[in-house]
Order: C-alpha cells, then structure tokens, then sequence
C-alpha cells in the first residue's frame, strides 16, 4: 500500500489500544477512568504502568492514594469505557451514576471492578512526567482473573472473552476468534 507522510500527531495511532480502567481510593473519594497508553514494564518484580494526564481527577487520587488497580474490559463493557473515558470525575461521580460494580481488592484499599476479566492491585513506585503525560508505575502485588479465560499456557481464551479494542474517536471493535493461529519459526 502507498505511504503517505502524515502529520506528527498522528504517532499515537497505532490502533487498536486495549482499554483497562484505572483509579483509586483516596479517603472516601472513588475514581475511575479509561486508560489505553498503558504496559506490562517488567517481569521481576511485576511492573505495570499507565500514563496519565495532569488534567484527569485520576492522576489526582493515585498521586494520593498511593495505590492504583487496573481493570481490563471486554467489548460487554463497551459503555463504562465510553463512561469512564468520555466524563470527569472532576464534574461528576462516575461511580455513583455509572454501571461500576466495585469489589474489594486483597491487598490494597483501593477496589477492583468486578466486570473487568483481569484486575492488577498496585503499590505506586514512582511517577515521572513525560511529555503532558505522566507515567505512573506501580509494583503489582495481585492479580485477579476471571475462571478459566486463561488455558493451562496462559493464553487468552478467544472463545471465552473479547477483549475491548479501542480504534480512535469513540470507535470500538473486538476480536475475531476464527482468526486464530498458532505460529512458530521454522
Ligand atoms: C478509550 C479511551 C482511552 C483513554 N486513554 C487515556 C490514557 O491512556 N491516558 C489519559 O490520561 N487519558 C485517557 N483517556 C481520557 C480519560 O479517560 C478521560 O479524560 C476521563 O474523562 C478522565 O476522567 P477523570 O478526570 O475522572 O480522571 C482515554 C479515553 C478513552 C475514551
């Protein structure tokens, strides 16, 4: 296919992101919000981050909290993304007037969601700015997956779950299960 040279700030679309919803406790205040610039950062010890804006409520209650949980979504959940993405916690109470539905985590104070099909509890290590993002990396201390969407390989069971996949301007798709290979070098 033909290149064309586009302009720089088209770098981010490198669709599709998975979305997870991140967020905290921080006294009795709850936020949530989407997050598709997010990584898997190291095995040992198990790092995560996500890179948040200044502007969010979220960045305000885990700079506080200390803590954060990630929450994966399947495509089921496509409106709490649309939700916690497209609303402030700044002008709202998403938890109150969304379809969140909270669970305890074990370790941290902060809650996981209990229609997510994978939820990472962290202890905050570090933030550092980049950019009008800032990256907060936590240490996950546990990790909470939904029965039997991983086989004994660990991989994500297609037929069991699709994955939310964000593709830019509100556009959301899923995967095609018949898709599936299993590929090795030769
Ligand atoms: C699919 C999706 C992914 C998003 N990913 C991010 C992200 O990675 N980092 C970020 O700062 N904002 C991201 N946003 C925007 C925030 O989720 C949005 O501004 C949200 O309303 C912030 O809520 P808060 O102010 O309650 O924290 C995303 C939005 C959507 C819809």
């Amino acid at each position: 296919m033909k290149k064309i040279t586009t302009n720089l700030d088209n770098f981010q679309y490198f669709y599709p992101y998975t979305v997870n919803i991140v967020g905290a406790q921080s006294g009795e205040q709850i936020n949530y919000m989407a997050c598709a610039w997010h990584s898997a950062l190291s095995f040992d010890p198990p790092l995560f981050g996500v890179l948040i804006s200044k502007k969010r409520l979220t960045h305000q209650i885990i700079s506080q909290a200390r803590e954060f949980t990630v929450n994966f979504i399947g495509f089921d959940q496509v409106k709490l993304s649309a939700q916690m993405g497209r609303i402030s916690g700044h002008d709202k109470d998403k938890i109150k007037e969304c379809q969140v539905e909270l669970a305890p985590a074990k370790i941290i104070r902060s809650p996981i969601l209990a229609q997510a099909y994978v939820c990472l509890e962290n202890r905050l290590i570090d933030v550092r700015p980049y950019g009008d993002h800032d990256l907060f990396v936590g240490e996950v201390l546990a990790v909470h997956e939904d029965e039997g969407c991983f086989d004994l390989n660990g991989a994500l069971d297609a037929a069991k779950i699709q994955p939310l996949l964000y593709l830019g301007s509100d556009l959301y798709i899923t995967i095609a299960p018949e898709s599936l290979k299993h590929v090795l070098p030769d």
